[in-house]
């Protein structure tokens, strides 16, 4: 289907990158993040438009690839049309390991055929004999390949690591093994090992080895990509499903620049960058190193925190209390938490706010960084309630009114409102910033029980004298407030 010229084509992946660029550039606010979104789908559908009328296909090959194309879309399109807001992460997981996967077998495959190199030479490498070298087979008048052999290495190795990091990241978040940290007997030395086995395999392979090394180089890294996650606690598991997704950028990236791609270059390097910076942003969120979240478990300190009930008494709230409570007062901060995706209460929290706001209460929400279990999580939850942008104030913003703040309706958040982060050096959660509900007059906490929440640890907040729980499912809760506050 060759009916693109090398220029247009050329002309089509830079727009194609373009594209990607003003995506995740829309991405970074949620009120641009669907055109964002929408950008960043038409960027790779002109990239896939592209490739498609701009290759010479053999035939038979683009049966094939247009085959496996329509039963990618078939598979992906529906799961993705069903998944449940608290299934995300899990979603994400197999697209990234997918990507990762990808990039690794396009690797081999490029060790395997005619591979175009940069600066237009080309790397001619019939399928190769069996352990047969290489470099045997190099045109000597040709530019050294090694600086494109490292980079398919390094896109084997990576891709490879992702693909099966990703895979035990979806399996542990699916609840298909365990969520809790596994450390094998002896894993440090393991993992010392699975390190420089990879090492020392992708460089034979770049220094002359074979296509059947290549091959064991993408078994060995995927070793270590399992090894990699499963030290990792079940809820810091979204922090390394986006490091994966960096390592993925890195690996489609080093494939790029292998078969002077332009566009797997500028997508991978996008990639590559954006997960980095999303990883660190939410290891700061949490006040946690990122070798910790990885290694802690290795260390002795686990993760995971104790789901243990507290047995001290609390003060206990009815709806018609809290009605009474939020209908005199005059500022109001709903801080949203895990429990309002558990429960799907975003529709009635925001009923619940506009309500408010009807009686001239001034109502707004405290959005920490990492409530919830993924970036943005609660963004999205009351996006799609279509709560107004404005009303969503970040924790650095909202936190200076606190003082001024009258009641702090807290609806499933536990840990990110926990004073312990700023008093006690010994709780996991230490130094992570908060939102100082603390400081406002009154807190509601709406939550089922006194189990904790992510961290395991216990909250003061529950027990001050200012506080007050309404005890239940935040939606059914919620909807009793709405309905007492109509004869409050
Ligand atoms: P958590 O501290 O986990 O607290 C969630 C609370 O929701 C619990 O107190 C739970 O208590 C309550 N809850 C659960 N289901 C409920 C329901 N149906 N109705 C009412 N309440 C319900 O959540 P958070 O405050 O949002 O903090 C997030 C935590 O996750 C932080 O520690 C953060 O570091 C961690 N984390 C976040 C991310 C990202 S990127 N967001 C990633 C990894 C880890 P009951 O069980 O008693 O109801």
């Amino acid at each position: 289907m060759n009916v693109l010229g090398a220029p247009a084509a050329e002309i089509g992946y830079l727009v194609a990158a373009v594209l990607l660029i003003l995506s995740l550039k829309g991405l970074s606010a949620p009120s641009t993040a669907r055109r964002g979104n929408a950008l960043g789908a038409l960027g790779a559908l002109l990239a896939v438009l592209v490739v498609l009328t701009s290759t010479d296909f053999a035939g038979a090959n683009l049966t094939i690839v247009l085959v496996t194309m329509a039963v990618g879309a078939v598979v992906a399109v529906p799961a993705a049309r069903r998944v449940k807001i608290t299934a995300m992460p899990q979603l994400v997981a197999l697209l990234n390991g997918v990507g990762g996967g990808a990039a690794a077998l396009i690797g081999i495959v490029e060790l395997a055929l005619p591979t175009p190199l940069p600066e237009g030479t080309y790397l001619w490498v019939e399928i190769l004999p069996e352990d047969a070298a290489l470099t045997d087979y190099i045109d000597p008048s040709i530019p050294s390949p090694v600086p494109a052999l490292v980079a398919i290495v390094l896109g084997i190795a990576v891709g490879a690591i992702s693909f099966a990091g990703s895979v035990v990241t979806f399996l542990k978040l699916q609840g298909w093994m365990t969520a809790r940290p596994l450390v094998l007997p002896g894993a440090p030395v393991i993992m010392g090992i699975a390190v420089l086995t990879t090492v020392a395999t992708g460089w034979a392979v770049v220094v002359g080895g074979s296509v059947s090394l290549a091959v064991w180089l993408l078994v060995i890294a995927a070793f270590l990509g399992v090894l990699l996650v499963l030290p990792v606690g079940g809820a810091d598991v979204p922090i390394v499903i986006s490091l994966l997704n960096a390592f993925t950028g890195l690996a489609v990236a080093a494939t790029g620049w292998a078969l002077g791609n332009v566009l797997l270059l500028v997508a991978g390097a996008l990639v590559g960058a954006s997960g980095t910076i999303l990883t660190l942003a939410m290891a700061k969120g949490m006040g946690r190193p990122v070798v910790g979240i990885l290694f802690g478990a290795l260390r002795g300190s686990s993760t995971a925190g104790s789901t243990q009930a507290s047995d001290r008494p609390v003060r206990s709230a009815t709806a018609g209390d809290v009605a009474v409570t939020l209908a005199y007062a005059r500022r109001v901060v709903v801080v949203p938490g895990y429990g309002l995706a558990v429960a799907q209460a975003q529709h009635t929290v925001a009923e619940l706010v506009e309500a408010l706001r009807a009686r001239g209460v001034d109502v707004v929400y405290g959005i920490h960084p990492v409530a919830g279990r993924m970036p943005g999580h609660m963004n999205v939850l009351l996006a799609e309630a279509n709560v107004p942008y404005d009303l969503l104030v970040e924790a650095s913003d909202v936190n200076p009114t606190m003082p001024a703040t009258d009641v702090v309706v807290v609806v499933g958040a536990n840990d990110v409102v926990n004073p312990a982060a700023r008093t006690d050096p010994t709780a996991p959660i230490y130094g992570m910033p908060i939102i100082d509900a603390d400081a406002a007059g009154q807190v509601i906490f709406l939550k089922r029980s006194m189990r904790p929440g992510f961290a395991g640890i216990e909250n003061a907040l529950l027990f001050a004298a200012k506080t007050q729980v309404l005890f239940g499912d935040a939606k059914a809760s919620l909807a009793e407030v709405l309905a007492a506050l109509k004869t409050a």
